[in-house]
């Protein structure tokens, strides 16, 4: 067996989707199937150069791991991709691939202090493989799941004024600042900058028409961002300023991302919420959303955390 290590070059591209839409590959990045999903990773403003690997088997593409590195509210942190194409693991293909990008990193992003690595469950295979090197399972997510056609109309607390996301300036940088104010005591808050945001946004799968702006006497207060996804409908981020809470704009919100993405036609819908974010937790299942599968994510630090 010849193993070769790389980074992804584009014309990588249809070979690499071809390996995750693969039967083993395909569950795990779910996330990474469809019409422009694959693109809006690669676009991704925080995945670092180098950082998207491959690994060949006699020329034949058996493997990928790529690592994304936002700001977070303490330094940044790494968040990896790992898959390796079943009929070749437990040969070391996985491994070699997570050192490489670990060495990525320590050169190219020395400061970071923790990297990650995550999957649905149930995962065995990727449990075990963490374990081997030393990552510790420090927390879940789950993806939550609501039937569709019976949700409620959003019911808008007074003063609050809604605008689609129209791509202005001015929106933006009133979408990052109530992100930073809605998110910063979250678990993996990403620290973005007006230019990150503006990034994020210029992907080839982002919906303008998917993201609500809420407004409260001219000042943005809430948000509600939606994505597609190919086997699904994603209420991908949703939040409030600390000053907007409490008044029922989360829930009116949330129904509207329910009921675009119902719009869109997508086969499910689902969001994504950290198993620890009690009070998301609450008005996701009182407004019918239930557990429909959990991600484990496991952690190491590293050097840069004693920097
Ligand atoms: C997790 C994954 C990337 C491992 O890739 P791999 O190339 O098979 O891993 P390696 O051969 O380098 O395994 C290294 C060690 O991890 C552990 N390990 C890996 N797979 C294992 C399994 N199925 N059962 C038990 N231990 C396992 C073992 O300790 C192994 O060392 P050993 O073979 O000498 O006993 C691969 O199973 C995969 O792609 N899974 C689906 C995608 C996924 O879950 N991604 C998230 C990754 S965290």
């Amino acid at each position: 067996m010849k193993l070769d290590l790389r980074r992804y070059e584009p014309a990588d591209l249809e070979a690499l989707r071809a390996l995750l839409s693969g039967p083993s590959l395909a569950a795990e990045f779910d996330m990474l199937q469809g019409a422009g999903a694959l693109e809006g990773a690669l676009a991704d403003p925080f995945l670092i150069r180098d950082g998207l690997q491959l690994a060949f088997v006699d020329g034949d593409l058996a493997g990928f791991c790529e690592a994304f590195v936002p700001p977070g509210a303490h330094g940044r942190f790494a968040v990896l991709r790992l898959g390796v194409s079943e009929r070749r693991r437990r040969v070391g293909i996985g491994s070699r691939l997570l050192a490489r990008v670990r060495e990525v990193i320590e050169r190219e992003a020395a400061d970071v202090g923790e990297i990650n690595l995550s999957a649905w469950l149930p995962a065995d295979a990727a449990a075990a493989f963490a374990a081997h090197h030393g990552y510790r399972r420090v927390r879940s997510f789950w993806l939550m799941e609501r039937s569709q056609g019976d949700s409620p109309a959003p019911v808008w607390p007074a003063g609050i004024e809604r605008r689609l996301y129209d791509g202005s300036e001015a929106m933006l940088r009133e979408m990052n600042g109530a992100y930073r104010d809605s998110f910063a005591r979250h678990y993996h808050f990403i620290n973005t900058s007006v230019e990150d945001t503006r990034a994020f946004f210029s992907r080839p799968n982002f919906r303008p028409d998917g993201l609500l702006m809420a407004y409260r006497g001219g000042a943005c207060v809430g948000f509600c961002r939606c994505e597609l996804f190919e086997q699904r409908g994603e209420v991908a981020l949703l939040g409030t300023t600390t000053a907007a809470r409490g008044i029922g704009l989360g829930r009116a919100l949330l129904r509207w991302g329910i009921a675009w993405v119902e719009r869109e036609r997508a086969a499910r819908t689902t969001l994504i919420v950290d198993g620890e974010n009690d009070s998301a937790l609450a008005l996701y299942r009182s407004e019918g959303f239930g557990v429909a599968r959990t991600r484990d994510i496991w952690s190491v630090a590293t050097a840069g955390s004693r920097m």
